[in-house]
């Protein structure tokens, strides 16, 4: 589906009349394609604070064949090549004080950034410190990139990744899909990492090679583009949906080499069924994405008990049976797993007409930190994404007006598509995400609904 409103705004007479009349001009994003570099250009890094994370990132930018510039002078006058991702290293921030450095290095190194750029700030997390002056530096940065993220242009992105002591290994994951175009809509999201043990050696274009992959809700949208982007990554995608969508979710399954496995996620037995479907089929699975979602919407005053009962069923009460069930079979889950519960920008900002809709998706955020612990006990991580304005037949349905005003505010000034949350949901279970747990991910081109 295509953004009619971009492609005439990037058209040549629509950049004159854009430019004219002051209209919003969105972006063609950078996507991920297979076999690209990580960035299309050099990248820069500084710092504020003590840097412990510098030579890491040097590191990893060299080891993907990203060159390095050094900082562009605060005055702007160095005319060398313009940086696709301006790094800031600002651990070791003690006070406001220090955060000047940040500012003189972001100014000049933003004003140069390439179109669909990335701005990328690492810190330490503020709750790991007793000093409010270092917790109010650090927090201080959380503020400054959504701030940068609204005042970016052509579909440069801007996000914070808080690295705790002792959590070095689990960087290399977030910033390379910080930087790279998988995450071409995620905008204004910070995460906090935990130490974990990460695999050495990821292949990059195939990182989820070997891997059972069970995404519900794959016969079409969100759930097809999730099976479609695992497979491509290497996974063996188990495709579930209900037996009404028995005709396309064979044809997703058929295009990908995967496998479709009807079930109602909302019947009695459909735990145990996938328990033993996975058992017996591929002995083991090593990813879970509960997408399967459905909207029943109506005023609370107007809403009935069939409308609350089916949403909180389908979106939350089947999420919680089938992780539960999958926990408790013996050696089925791999030790390594990881679960990725797909959630909404409804349940973080609430939505009129949809109380039992956000009620379920707020819910699915409680859930997935709730378990957090008990996963990363075992070596697995479990993590939501929230997506916001998603180009899908859903959506196209919408009245002209409402989708227009829905899919324009945000900060890179369109709807999302579903490759957007696919990429995702497919970085957040490669083995190398091993430090990212308990997160909750905005895929919503920084919103500005519940921002
Ligand atoms: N489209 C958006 O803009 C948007 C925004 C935020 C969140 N989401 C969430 O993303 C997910 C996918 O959304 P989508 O737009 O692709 O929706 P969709 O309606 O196009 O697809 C949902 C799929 O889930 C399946 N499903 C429904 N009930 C099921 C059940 N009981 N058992 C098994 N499968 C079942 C449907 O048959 C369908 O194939 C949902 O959880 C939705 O809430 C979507």
């Amino acid at each position: 589906m295509s953004d009619w409103y971009r492609d005439f705004a990037n058209s040549g007479v629509g950049t004159t009349i854009t430019r004219q009349f002051g209209l919003p001009r969105p972006a063609v994003l950078r996507r991920y394609e297979p076999g690209e570099p990580l960035l299309p250009g050099p990248a820069v890094i500084g710092t504020a604070g003590g840097g412990r994370l510098r030579d890491a990132l040097t590191r990893l930018l060299r080891d993907a064949g990203v060159p390095v510039l050094s900082p562009v002078a605060a005055d702007g006058s160095d005319d060398g090549e313009r940086p696709a991702a301006v790094l800031l290293d600002a651990t070791g921030v003690t006070g406001p004080g220090q955060l000047a450095a940040a500012h003189d290095f972001l100014a000049p190194a933003v004003k140069r950034l390439r179109a669909s750029g990335r701005v990328l700030i690492l810190a330490d997390p503020p709750s790991a410190t007793d000093s409010p002056a270092t917790a109010a530096a650090r927090q201080a940065l959380d503020g400054l990139v959504r701030s940068i993220g609204k005042e970016l242009l052509n579909g440069s992105t801007a996000n914070l990744v808080y690295v705790p002591d002792g959590a070095e290994a689990s960087l290399a994951s977030p910033v390379r899909f910080f930087l790279s175009g998988r995450s071409a809509y995620v905008d204004g999201q910070v995460l906090t990492l935990s130490a974990a043990d990460v695999p050495a050696g990821e292949d990059d274009e195939t990182p989820l090679a070997g891997r059972v992959a069970v995404v519900t809700g794959a016969a079409r949208g969100i759930g097809a583009a999730i099976a479609r982007v695992m497979a491509r990554d290497g996974a063996h995608v188990v495709a579930v949906d209900v037996p009404a969508a028995g005709e396309s979710l064979a044809a997703v399954a058929n295009e990908i080499g995967g496998t479709a496995f009807q079930l109602d996620i909302t019947a009695a037995d459909a735990p145990a069924r996938l328990v033993a479907h996975l058992r017996e089929r591929h002995g083991g699975v090593d990813v879970v994405v509960h997408n399967a979602g459905i909207t029943r919407d109506k005023l609370l005053v107007n809403m009935d008990a069939a409308r609350w009962n089916s949403v909180m069923a389908v979106n939350l009460q089947a999420q919680l049976d089938i992780t539960e069930a999958l926990l408790a079979a013996d050696g089925l889950l791999r030790p390594d797993a990881r679960v990725v519960c797909v959630s909404s920008q409804s349940g973080i900002a609430g939505n009129r007409g949809q109380t039992n809709y956000a009620a379920s998706k707020a819910g699915i955020i409680g859930m997935v930190r709730a378990w957090a612990p008990a996963f990363a006990g075992r070596g697995a991580t479990i993590n939501a994404v929230a997506p916001g304005f998603i180009v899908t037949e859903m959506t196209a349905r919408m009245p002209f007006g409402t989708r227009e005003v829905g899919s324009r505010i945000n900060s890179l000034q369109q709807g999302g598509l579903p490759v957007d949350v696919a990429e995702t949901i497919a970085w957040l279970s490669q083995p190398g995400s091993a430090g990212v747990n308990g997160q909750v991910v905005r895929v919503c081109g920084q919103s500005m609904l519940g921002a």
